[in-house]
């Protein structure tokens, strides 16, 4: 709870909805064509109407006399101070603004929830959460128990690490995205060795065993999850990063680092999702989740690769990770990445959402707001022409100071500083009239 004593106010998030809601009728190349779009540098981005449309007609003659004429217009305040405090004031709510479109989600780590003032925020602006890292494999694989009560194909797990995470969002009615259930990152090699060796001549395990060992892994993350928090998650990340066309593999798999992919073969992907399929409840979504999506040659890859799946029936979505920078990738390239993703069926998931701003300087967070502007205005337009399914965007992490950006130097991504204050970034996801578009 708020410290008693502040109050929040609704004034302002009333008006920033307005705002929202008449950026939503403005020039996106509407859904009824009706108005004539001014074009833009960059396809999917195109500038607000100005003016809002008459209505198609006027009654000729009102029912009653008017008293004096009535503003019908909402005063058009241009925002100023990007720099609200989410402790002093009620905030508009991001998964509320944009409840039409998509579910507003953020990354978390459990710390984080110990944090009254940040639990506070995450409840008012998010409907979806990722845990960060608490519920990888390396976190949930118990190599003592499965040394002491595994089989040699059954490893054993722990969940000590995303319980209160999972709990939190029961209790919360917030959604959770299950990631990631096989990845080459964040899985101790032990998992791939003969006995569960961790020793330097360990030996992997035989392809067939290790087939063995991922369906008994997605199966009992799945079970014990679905059991203990049924409704909770409804999207899992079945398969992370396995592409990789660096490597020179034909079709662009992760060769190199990735153990899967030694063990396995290359069709470790499928037996992933066909798996996911087999335990997932069925209204789960499963998801293949990779970053830099938006390079040529990467893309082409997840393409072949989940229409593959697709026709085994076994993926609902793909997740673009997003960390993108302030200049790359163009919006023109990050758009031809969605429109080629969402040609192959499936929904879209924007899954780790962030900017790698390296200063703080008031111009620089300027800029962050705009990008981050353009970014959802285009998202709101691939929605609105009807050119892609997006139905989550997470951010990966809810303040700048938490951010995993902040390992190599100071780095300033998300919408929220470590005071809890918004940055601009804040007001240009909601679209605010106060942050330029160009
Ligand atoms: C990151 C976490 O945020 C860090 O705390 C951890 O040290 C490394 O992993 N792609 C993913 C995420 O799919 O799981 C990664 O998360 C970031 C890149």
């Amino acid at each position: 709870m708020l410290p008693k004593g502040l109050r929040r106010k609704k004034s302002s998030a009333c008006f920033l909805l307005a705002v929202v809601l008449i950026l939503g009728t403005a020039g996106c190349g509407g859904k009824n064509g009706e108005e004539e779009a001014t074009p833009s540098a960059e396809p999917g981005i195109t500038a607000p109407a100005t003016e809002p449309t008459e209505p198609a007609s006027q009654p000729t003659q009102p029912e009653e006399p008017t008293k004096a004429a009535e503003p019908t217009e909402i005063p058009k305040e241009v925002r100023t101070n990007f720099y609200v405090s989410s402790l002093d004031e009620e905030l508009p709510s991001l998964s509320e603004a944009w409840k039409d479109y998509f579910s507003v989600g953020v990354a978390l780590t459990a710390n984080e929830l110990n944090n009254e003032f940040k639990t506070d925020l995450i409840v008012q602006q998010f409907n979806s959460m990722t845990c960060g890292n608490e519920m990888k494999p390396d976190f949930l694989l118990d190599r003592a128990k499965t040394l002491s009560e595994g089989t040699e194909t059954c490893p054993v797990l722990s969940f000590r690490s995303c319980d209160g995470m999972l709990q939190f969002c029961m209790d919360n009615g917030i959604k959770m995205r299950g990631h990631t259930l096989v990845w080459h990152s964040q899985t101790p090699d032990w998992f791939f060795m003969e006995g569960y060796s961790n020793h330097q001549d360990a030996v992997f395990v035989s392809r067939e065993v290790m087939l063995e060992r991922m369906e008994n892994y997605i199966r009992q993350v799945m079970e014990y999850v679905n059991t203990t928090y049924p409704g909770v998650v409804y999207a899992w990340d079945v398969v992370n990063e396995a592409i990789a066309p660096g490597d020179g593999e034909e079709n662009g798999m992760r060769v190199d680092d990735s153990l899967w992919y030694q063990v396995i073969g290359p069709d470790f992907v499928e037996k992933a999702f066909e798996y996911a399929r087999k335990y997932a409840d069925p209204e789960q979504k499963l998801f293949y989740n990779d970053f830099n999506t938006y390079e040529t040659s990467k893309r082409i890859a997840i393409v072949n690769l989940v229409n593959k799946i697709r026709e085994q029936g076994n993926i609902d979505g793909i997740g673009m990770q997003s960390h993108i920078g302030m200049s790359s990738p163009t919006m023109d390239d990050y758009e031809t990445a969605i429109c080629k993703f969402a040609e192959t069926g499936v929904e879209i998931h924007i899954t780790e959402l962030d900017i790698g701003l390296d200063s703080d300087s008031e111009e620089n967070l300027l800029k962050e707001g705009k990008r981050y502007k353009r970014l959802f205005f285009l998202l709101k337009n691939l929605m609105d022409s009807g050119k892609a399914n997006i139905t989550n965007v997470t951010f990966w992490g809810l303040t700048d100071d938490g951010s995993w950006l902040n390992k190599d130097g100071k780095r300033y991504p998300l919408l929220f500083n470590q005071l809890l204050e918004t940055k601009p970034a804040f007001w240009g996801v909601l679209l605010d009239d106060g942050i330029p578009l160009y």
